[in-house]
């Protein structure tokens, strides 16, 4: 292939990476909360923020590590307040990702995030399902709800959230667990993850970002989730490479979040194309994609530069996203259907 050639190979793919229609499953909503919306909840509901104006706020989204970007993360959303917020929000997600070609999101939430500030459990999850009923509508993007955890709070507060969710359990399909990953294993929260199991919820949680391998393999053991948020760390521990592959555990990567929170540090190093070699079940998405400058579609451009893509490894992203989402296999088989049409339009099919 001549240099011209693979320029304009290239730059098919990119095109292709934009029209492909997506699913994304590592998306934390309060970490859509671009500055702009910041300071229109925090003046309509008399909410003051520790920033002068727009700008200052942006300039604020140069983190050190997770925990800067938490303590940030945290103070923010307290200018959430009313059901019309938790739909603006999610409304104005899903009206960006809908020109991303997004067609199916597991949009994770904070609850103790809100209702440690006295906002009802009931407030958040109407403002959220309302919305994302309204997106299925209008923008044909289908949806499920996964309320987090807070790590660095106790088991019995989990316990207590657990309890404010059971009025609602028809709008959440799975438990997940987020905030500071090191100092609080997986362990402390086996019995919460117990009880949503039994239930008939999904399981999800974060690990493998701060902490190290035992992070991963504790969530595997004792927690019992269905896809691990992350996981970049297992490369650490090749025995655990070895399980994630054999088990086929979906790891959702989410790489500009890695790379503003100093997990990576850089994305030629990230590992990738290599994960896709060895055949790790993995998959992009973009975490907080406000703070971490891109959403899911420059998450993808961002790889295909960095690891230097091609077209097959792009679609098995694509593909891994679909089967490890908790959509119903019809609607997996129609959305299989959908990215290879799409893939065949840009001639990357299967001759191409
Ligand atoms: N909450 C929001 N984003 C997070 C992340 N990347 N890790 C842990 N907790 C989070
Ligand atoms: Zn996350």
């Amino acid at each position: 292939m001549t240099r011209t050639e693979s320029h304009d190979r290239k730059q098919a793919l990119d095109e292709f990476i934009k029209a492909m229609p997506k699913v994304e499953l590592h998306l934390h909503i309060e970490g859509t909360l671009e500055p702009e919306s910041a300071f229109r909840f925090a003046q309509r509901n008399g909410v003051s923020l520790d920033f002068e104006n727009v700008e200052a706020l942006r300039r604020a989204y140069d983190f050190e590590n997770l925990q800067s970007f938490l303590d940030l993360y945290n103070a923010t959303m307290s200018v959430l307040c009313t059901e019309e917020d938790f739909f603006d929000l999610t409304w104005d997600y899903l009206a960006r990702v809908a020109e991303q070609n997004v067609v199916h999101t597991e949009i994770f939430f904070d609850p103790q995030g809100h209702t440690r500030r006295g906002i009802p459990f009931a407030t958040v999850v109407a403002g959220i399902s309302r919305a994302l009923e309204a997106g299925r509508q209008h923008f044909g993007i289908s949806s499920r709800l996964i309320l987090c955890f807070w790590r660095h709070l106790s088991e019995e507060d989990a316990f207590a959230t657990w309890a404010q969710a059971q009025p609602h359990l028809d709008h959440i399909t799975a438990v997940g667990l987020d905030s500071s990953e090191v100092g609080h294993p997986p362990e402390k929260f086996q019995r919460v993850y117990a009880a949503a199991r039994a239930a008939g919820l999904k399981a999800v949680a974060h690990a493998g970002e701060e902490g190290g391998p035992d992070y991963i393999r504790g969530t595997l053991d004792t927690l019992q989730v269905d896809r691990i948020d992350h996981g970049i760390r297992c490369f650490e521990d090749s025995a655990l490479v070895h399980r994630l592959i054999d088990e086929q555990t979906p790891l959702t990567l989410c790489p500009l979040s890695n790379l503003r929170l100093g997990v990576s540090k850089n994305l030629v190093s990230y590992n990738l194309a290599r994960m896709l070699a060895l055949g790790l079940n993995v998959c992009i998405n973009s975490d907080d994609p406000a703070y971490f400058g891109g959403y899911i579609t420059e998450n993808l451009l961002a790889v295909r530069v960095a690891q230097d893509l091609v077209a097959a490894q792009v679609l098995t992203l694509g593909r891994n996203a679909i089967d490890a989402s908790f959509l119903g296999a019809e609607d997996k088989a129609a959305l299989h259907r959908r990215l290879e049409a799409v893939a065949v339009e840009h001639g990357f099919g299967p001759s191409g």
